[in-house]
């Protein structure tokens, strides 16, 4: 919901790694093919961290580009949130990492879990923490390198994740798209949708969880297909209700970028021309909380997003999550 006046998007900036792998290569090492990955999902390739990057890596990338497009001194950033469900390390934090890094001072930095609505959570979060008054610029990133955690022996899903990272600077005035209101929530009825079974508190690795391949991503897609198509209608709905904005008065849809059928689907739903929402997911596949931010950056440089237009971003994860939010850009 709008929460009065919300933060403005100073600079916008993404990173993925140089390495690209496309379906053809990948059906040389898993019993897939390019006709069933396309059709089923819309992907063509996607990018791969080597060995020696990490998320922060990643993060750092796309923060540097967003601190650069946004004009500021990094010494005005006194806020760092990591939305990341492949974190560095469990602690500390990959924020913490990524604050060092780019030579930030000693400011408030934190990582944030919500799995593929995780930079749209950070968004919502980190906009509160402005609104307070206690802070002032925030560099909110969406980074992962799923490749870490994806099972080369599962074709359900090794086929469907990509690495990479997106980022935005906020600030309360300043030029650039503003922020109009957010919508998130979760139903943790269900964790066994989409999740990483070992390495928690649940199930410490062991000798067993590594042979039983526990460390890597598992899902449901048929479910999670179904949720996500749900949710996302209704989180849309919900905040443009808030808003007292009909949905076709959306000129732009940035939507998470995990499966084009489920894109279509909600294009459907919502009874919106599928020429409205902004896909990359064809090159990229499915980046978790790297996939919205990654989508900003491209439509802003494509020139996509004209003044005064009015854009709505909207994902689901595990948890399950969900998250929108406004904006006029
Ligand atoms: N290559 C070739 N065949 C594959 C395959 C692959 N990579 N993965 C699965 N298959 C096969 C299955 O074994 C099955 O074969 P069968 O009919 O002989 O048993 C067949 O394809 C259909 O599998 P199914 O799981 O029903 O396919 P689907 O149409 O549901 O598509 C997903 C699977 C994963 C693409 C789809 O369910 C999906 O996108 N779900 C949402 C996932 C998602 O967005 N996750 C991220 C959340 S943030």
């Amino acid at each position: 919901m709008s929460t009065g006046e919300c933060s403005v998007i100073l600079g916008v900036g993404s990173f993925v790694p140089s390495k690209v792998v496309d379906n053809a290569e990948l059906s040389k090492k898993v019993d897939t093919s390019d006709e069933w990955i396309q059709s089923r999902t819309g992907i063509q390739q996607r990018h791969f961290a080597d060995d020696q990057e990490s998320t922060s890596d990643l993060a750092l990338g796309a923060a540097r580009n967003a601190i650069s497009n946004a004009g500021i001194s990094t010494d005005l950033i006194d806020l760092v949130v990591v939305a990341t469900i492949t974190p560095d390390m469990a602690f500390p934090s990959t924020a913490c990492q990524l604050q060092h890094k780019l030579g930030l001072g000693k400011v408030a930095s934190f990582d944030l879990e919500a799995a593929c609505s995780g930079f749209l959570y950070a968004l919502d979060v980190a906009d509160a923490m402005l609104a307070s008054g206690r802070y002032r610029h925030a560099l909110v990133v969406g980074a992962e390198k799923m490749s870490s955690i994806m099972d080369w022996k599962d074709r359900t899903t090794c086929v469907l994740f990509g690495d990479g990272a997106g980022a935005v600077v906020l600030g309360r005035k300043g030029k650039g798209p503003q922020l109009l209101g957010f919508q998130s929530g979760a139903d943790g009825a269900n964790p066994t949708l989409l999740y990483q079974p070992a390495g928690g508190s649940k199930a410490p690795a062991s000798k067993n969880s590594i042979e039983n391949r526990e460390h890597f991503l598992r899902m449901n897609g048929r479910e999670i297909f179904k949720s996500a198509v749900r949710v996302m209608e209704m989180a849309s709905r919900q905040l443009l209700a808030a808003h007292d904005i009909d949905p076709a008065e959306v000129d732009h849809v940035i939507p998470h970028q995990a499966n084009v059928r489920i894109v279509e689907s909600l294009a459907n739903r919502l009874e919106l021309p599928i020429d409205k929402f902004f896909c990359n997911l064809e090159r990229h596949g499915n980046t978790s909380a790297a996939s919205i931010p990654l989508a900003l950056d491209e439509a802003t440089r494509l020139g996509i997003l004209k003044p005064g237009q009015l854009g709505l971003m909207v994902a689901f994860g595990a948890g399950l999550t969900w998250s929108a939010t406004l904006v006029r850009f």
